[in-house]
């Protein structure tokens, strides 16, 4: 029976969990934290780096670590959120082929996909090394409000990552799930998920036999605890600036030490009402003069320069009960979601907004990965649990396609139950037209142009007829994930037409199927390292127990010829496996290690009968 594991990808941290006997766990890492910083970096020697030591070396090698990629996944490189990442990260991005984004670490471009694959296996992997054995399938969660090109990104993702991602969920969604689950209760909840880069905001029903329906989703997939952090860097730089006349910004490491202590400030201000920001030799005057940063931070000041975040969310929330026709009163529990969902000031105003203090018991940073490995685990062959999940989820955004003059026409409304389809009719409008072009985009906005483009469907080798003498179908599916597909059909003559899809801002097939390769080859050279480095250290270890037996052996049988060939056998022997150690040559060490181990056991056996 294959597990299916759930992996919530974070901005800031991803976590994953396993069902196992009826209950999720959440696995920790090798470090014992049950998340991993969604981090990753390149060392000057081109090592790859994930997680908690991409982060601990971060200060040192900001030009090369990349946080938040999520913030990324899927946008075009002339997007807003895109030219805002560029002024404000320590790692340089740079334009893609498709007017997508590339990160680049030491000397290559990286797309968004990629480095969201290193976390992805990373995940795989500290799931595999806690079940014993490999891991192939996922369930993997994206933030409710992504649009399909940020789906499909993540999707990607996890096939670089070498895992087939079985189903796609939402993460309020995930949330609830891990909530209700087995909990027998028949009641409506909001999820308020305000996580380090996004926010999701869902309205859910769940019902006694199981069944999750989401009524309304709504959300903002750039803000964040990214934003929080920004506002106390802007007022750090800022009140540096006014001091001494030198921008800090123009500094990767300054700005990446900024960063971090933004983020702690905001962080220990959850739980205190001041705190003291004291970054030593931040910057060097100019006149090699080092200049220090040190700032009180009240946590009133701190809920003064971000007051606007928190207003943002809970205009989004009340957009959300709009649509979904409810008032604030249907709603009977409030579950929080998020690391921001700590701060008092963020709380505080979800409990106001909703007269009731939000439900206690899940845990807020685990909750989401919960709720994706249940999910897998209905999906997989946990029989026990197949017939117990049923979930029901919307579509966030509404989608259209371009019209005359420019104009949004919509197809399947935002809200509507997944998965769905919608068929419209073309005729053509010339004599003899063989192509048909279908602008598809995603958004509420009645301008086309303001939506985001999901893809241009070209619809080509059309018969040759008389203006409006050609009908086509055309079906446009979303599934399950949330992801769009379009089809076409002649109805006369019910032939399949062929759709080429142009200006998305994804990977290539090619470019795709390259990057599974690299991935692939990247697991067995991490496999090949660990392995070898297992051995060496036992090898060492043996070496060293060796050594230290050494001299006593040598009293004892060194007088005799027998003797002294077993000592210059065991010398070969410490030759042989230093020398496989330099080739860094693990065939040879492992039957190094089994020689090391005979001599000992002889040495040990010499120096107990003495
Ligand atoms: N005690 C705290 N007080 C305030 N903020 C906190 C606290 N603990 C964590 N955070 C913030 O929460 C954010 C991380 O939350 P979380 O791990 O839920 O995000 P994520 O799941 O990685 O991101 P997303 O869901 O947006 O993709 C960070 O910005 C972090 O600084
Ligand atoms: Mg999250």
């Amino acid at each position: 029976m294959e597990k299916v594991i759930g992996i919530d990808l974070g901005t800031t941290n991803s976590c994953v969990s396993v069902v196992e006997n009826g209950a999720a766990v959440v696995i920790p890492n090798r470090g014992g934290y049950k998340t991993t910083p969604s981090m990753v970096a390149m060392t000057e020697a081109g090592k790859r780096l994930v997680g908690h030591l991409a982060k601990r070396q971060a200060i040192t090698n900001a030009e090369n670590t990349v946080y938040s990629a999520k913030r990324l996944i899927g946008r075009k490189w002339n997007s807003p959120q895109v030219k805002q990442v560029a002024s404000s990260a320590s790692y340089s991005i740079v334009e893609g082929p498709h007017n997508d984004v590339r990160i680049q670490l030491r000397d290559k471009p990286h797309s968004i996909p990629e480095i969201s694959a290193m976390v992805l296996a990373e995940m795989k992997l500290i799931a595999e090394e806690y079940l014993g054995h490999e891991v192939t399938k996922a369930v993997v969660t994206v933030p409710a409000y992504f649009n399909d090109n940020q789906r499909q990104a993540t999707k990607d993702a996890g096939a670089i990552a070498g895992l087939d991602v079985i189903r796609i969920i939402n993460e309020p969604t995930a949330a609830a799930l891990a909530y209700g689950f087995g909990r027998n209760i028949d009641r409506t909840v909001a999820v308020y998920d305000l996580g380090g880069g996004t926010f999701d905001i869902s309205v859910l029903e769940i019902g006694s036999e199981g069944v999750f329906r989401v009524v309304s989703t709504n959300g903002d997939t750039f803000l964040g605890g990214e934003d929080f952090d920004a506002r106390v860097i802007d007022w750090l730089v800022d009140g540096f600036k006014a001091e001494h006349g030198i921008d800090l910004r123009k500094d990767r490491m300054a700005l990446q030490r900024l960063k971090d202590a933004a983020e702690k400030a905001k962080i220990e201000l959850s739980s205190v009402r001041e705190v003291e920001i004291n970054l030593p030799f931040i910057i060097s005057s100019g006149r090699n003069e080092a200049l220090h940063l040190q700032r009180v931070l009240t946590r009133a000041e701190f809920e003064k320069l971000t007051g606007d975040l928190v207003d943002r969310t809970v205009e989004i929330v009340r957009q959300t009960l709009d649509d979904a026709g409810l008032s604030r009163d249907d709603v009977e529990d409030v579950v929080l979601v998020g690391g921001m969902t700590r701060m008092p000031r963020v709380e505080r105003a979800v409990a106001e907004f909703f007269g009731r203090e939000p439900s206690k018991g899940v845990h807020p940073d685990e909750v989401v990965a919960v709720g994706a490995g249940i999910q897998g685990a209905a999906l997989g062959e946990e029989s026990s649990m197949q017939s117990k999940v049923v979930l029901l989820d919307v579509t966030p955004q509404t989608l259209g396609m371009m019209v005359a003059g420019g104009l949004f026409e919509p197809l399947i409304p935002k809200d509507t139950t997944v998965p769905t389809m919608r068929t419209k009719s073309f005729t053509t409008s010339r004599d003899n037209q063989t192509a048909v072009k279908i602008l598809v985009m995603q958004g509420e906005n009645d301008q086309a142009d303001k939506n985001e483009l999901l893809g241009e469907f070209i619809l080509t080798g059309l018969r040759r007829a008389p203006a409006g003498a050609v009908e086509i179908e055309v079906t446009f599916e979303i599934n399950a994930d949330g992801i769009v597909s379009v089809h076409a059909k002649d109805l006369e003559t019910g032939k399949e037409q062929s759709i080429t899809v142009t200006a998305t801002s994804g990977l290539t097939p090619d470019e795709l199927r390259d990057m599974i390769d690299a991935g692939e080859q990247y697991a067995v050279e991490r496999k090949r390292d660990e392995e070898y480095e297992g051995r060496k250290q036992e090898a060492e270890s043996l070496i060293h127990e060796i050594e230290r037996l050494f001299e006593k052996v040598a009293k004892v049988v060194g007088g005799s010829d027998y003797g002294r060939d077993a000592l210059d056998k065991a010398h070969t022997v410490i030759e042989k496996t230093r020398a496989a150690i330099a080739r860094r040559d693990t065939e040879a060490l492992t039957q190094q290690v089994d020689a090391l181990s005979r001599t000992l056991r002889m040495f040990k056996g010499v120096v107990q009968k003495a």
